[in-house]
């Protein structure tokens, strides 16, 4: 168990909290269950310890979340509510290429942290900076569609990475020896960090900047599939480069006005041994605009198929296979989970990317049908009630009104010719004409009055003929 540790302390009037950091020292106890064996690396957003899970004797990964610093309790609490509905949400991911998350849990000191299958190898950053030689073009591109896998599954599911980079995807080894992709820290941005303005506090995160997309920067809540997408081909470039085009190591204001503004030059001023045609599938992944990039992980994977190996074949079927982009508002994409739809709606009529529409959830299907029945109650019922009374007053009263009230009478009720309603017996003129009221003057003092009814009625073609000198 993780020692207590918790100092916890309120700094000034924003009761901004301040923890010890966690215990990872090798031997502590982490839930219970897990032993921790050797820190293996630390990152952006915590430190990940290699550690045995006792009771089945196997390995696993653990990253403890310290990205807590200088947040306040109510930060610290809707942090934990989110990191365990995203943390579930990458859990339900079922691509070999997403790395297995298999428990998430709290440190009692508060720190949370995320339990992930134990890999070996190492990430394509190192790889890139480590190899003696130039990574071949035929395997980046298999790197790249087998992360098309991993994205393909997780936006089917609306679930967008966004903190893709090379030291995010990891090369371990496959059934038979061939490489095989796995992608890090899914949704993990997004478990910590509820806004932009929180990402870019912790200045940790500041090297993530540099592979994030234009709109990503702009507003790190209206992001959608395709700022993967850009991040994917930042990192593909810069395996075949071994260069950020914009200098990823030296993040900071730079290279967030670089990115936003800046043209990229061309991959194969670093590498003239990439086909201009990749290079073109590449320039069209770094689009600036969300709406000129590929309209899905699919799209881009066909698009990447004929520089790939044929050890890529299997993986472009299961792409193939995977369920479209859900949750995404454009053609081929709409905003991440629970955000609204992209600013970057494509206007541009795109024809690559069919339209797909988020499915409708049984509640809001329910809610609907409920509202729309209410509203067809509601007029029926003000139908029944309201206006048919309304129009069966008219025809009773309208036809026959006191000799003192016809000159201020409306005009329908003035009309020449009034047809009495079809489905009811010709009333009898003087059963249509209202008693004369006892205090009626008018009608008292003048019995031959001649527009005493206003009009003569024939039964036989069931009209009312207005007398035009009582109009
Ligand atoms: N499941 C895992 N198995 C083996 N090593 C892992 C696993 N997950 C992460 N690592 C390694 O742990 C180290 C730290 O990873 P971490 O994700 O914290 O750093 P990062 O990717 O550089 O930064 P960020 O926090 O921004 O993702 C990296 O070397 C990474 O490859
Ligand atoms: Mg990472």
């Amino acid at each position: 168990m993780q020692g207590p540790g918790k100092t916890q302390r309120m700094a000034h009037a924003a009761l901004v909290t301040v923890r010890a950091p966690p215990n990872v020292k090798p031997g502590t106890m982490i839930g219970d269950k897990y032993r921790v064996e050797r820190e293996i690396g630390r990152g952006g957003f915590g430190v990940v310890v290699r550690a045995m899970h006792l009771t089945l004797d196997q390995r696993v990964a653990i990253k403890v979340l310290t990205e807590g610093e200088g947040t306040t309790e109510v930060e610290w609490a809707e942090d934990a509510a989110r990191f365990r509905r995203e943390a579930k949400a990458t859990a339900a991911l079922r691509s070999e290429h997403v790395v297995r998350v298999l428990d998430v849990d709290v440190l009692e000191s508060g720190y949370p942290y995320i339990v992930m299958e134990y890999l070996e190898g190492k990430t394509l950053h190192d790889l890139t900076y480590t190899s003696p030689v130039p990574l071949p073009v035929e395997d980046v591109v298999d790197y790249g569609i087998q992360v098309l896998a991993a994205l393909a599954d997780a936006h089917a599911a609306g679930i967008v990475h966004r903190d893709l980079k090379p030291a995010n995807v990891f090369l371990s080894t496959g059934i038979g020896g061939a490489p095989l992709v796995k992608v890090l820290d899914f949704g993990v941005s997004k478990m910590l960090a509820a806004s932009s303005q929180r990402l870019t506090r912790t200045g940790a995160v500041v090297g993530t900047l540099a592979y994030m997309a234009p709109e990503q920067m702009l507003d790190a809540k209206r992001v959608d599939g395709r700022a993967d997408l850009w991040s994917l081909g930042l990192v593909l470039y810069e395996a075949l480069a071994r260069a950020h085009p914009f200098g990823a190591h030296t993040a900071g204001p730079k290279v967030v006005t670089s990115i936003l503004t800046e043209p990229i030059p061309p991959v194969r001023s670093y590498r003239p041994d990439v086909p201009p045609a990749l290079e073109a599938v590449l320039a069209r992944m770094l689009e600036k605009p969300a709406d000129l990039r590929f309209g899905s992980a699919a799209e881009a994977a066909a698009a990447l198929a004929p520089f790939s190996s044929p050890r890529s074949r299997p993986v472009l079927d299961e792409i193939r296979r995977a369920p479209p982009p859900s949750g995404h508002a454009a053609p081929g994409f709409v905003s991440a989970r629970g955000a609204p739809p992209s600013a970057a709606a494509s206007p541009s009529g795109r024809t690559k990317g069919a339209a797909r529409s988020r499915p409708m959830s049984p509640l809001v299907g329910f809610l609907l049908a409920f509202v729309i029945a209410a509203l067809v109650l509601g007029l029926v019922a003000a139908f029944v009630f309201y206006v048919q009374p309304r129009l069966a007053e008219t025809n009773a009263v309208a036809p026959s009104p006191a000799p003192e009230t016809a000159a201020s009478a409306p005009a329908p009720a003035l009309s020449a010719v009034s047809v009495a309603p079809a489905t009811r017996p010709p009333p009898d003129a003087s059963e249509r004409t209202p008693a004369p009221a006892a205090s009626s003057p008018s009608r008292a003092s003048s019995p031959a009055n001649p527009c005493d009814p206003p009009f003569v009625y024939d039964p036989k073609t069931n009209v009312k003929r207005y007398k035009t000198e009582c109009l």
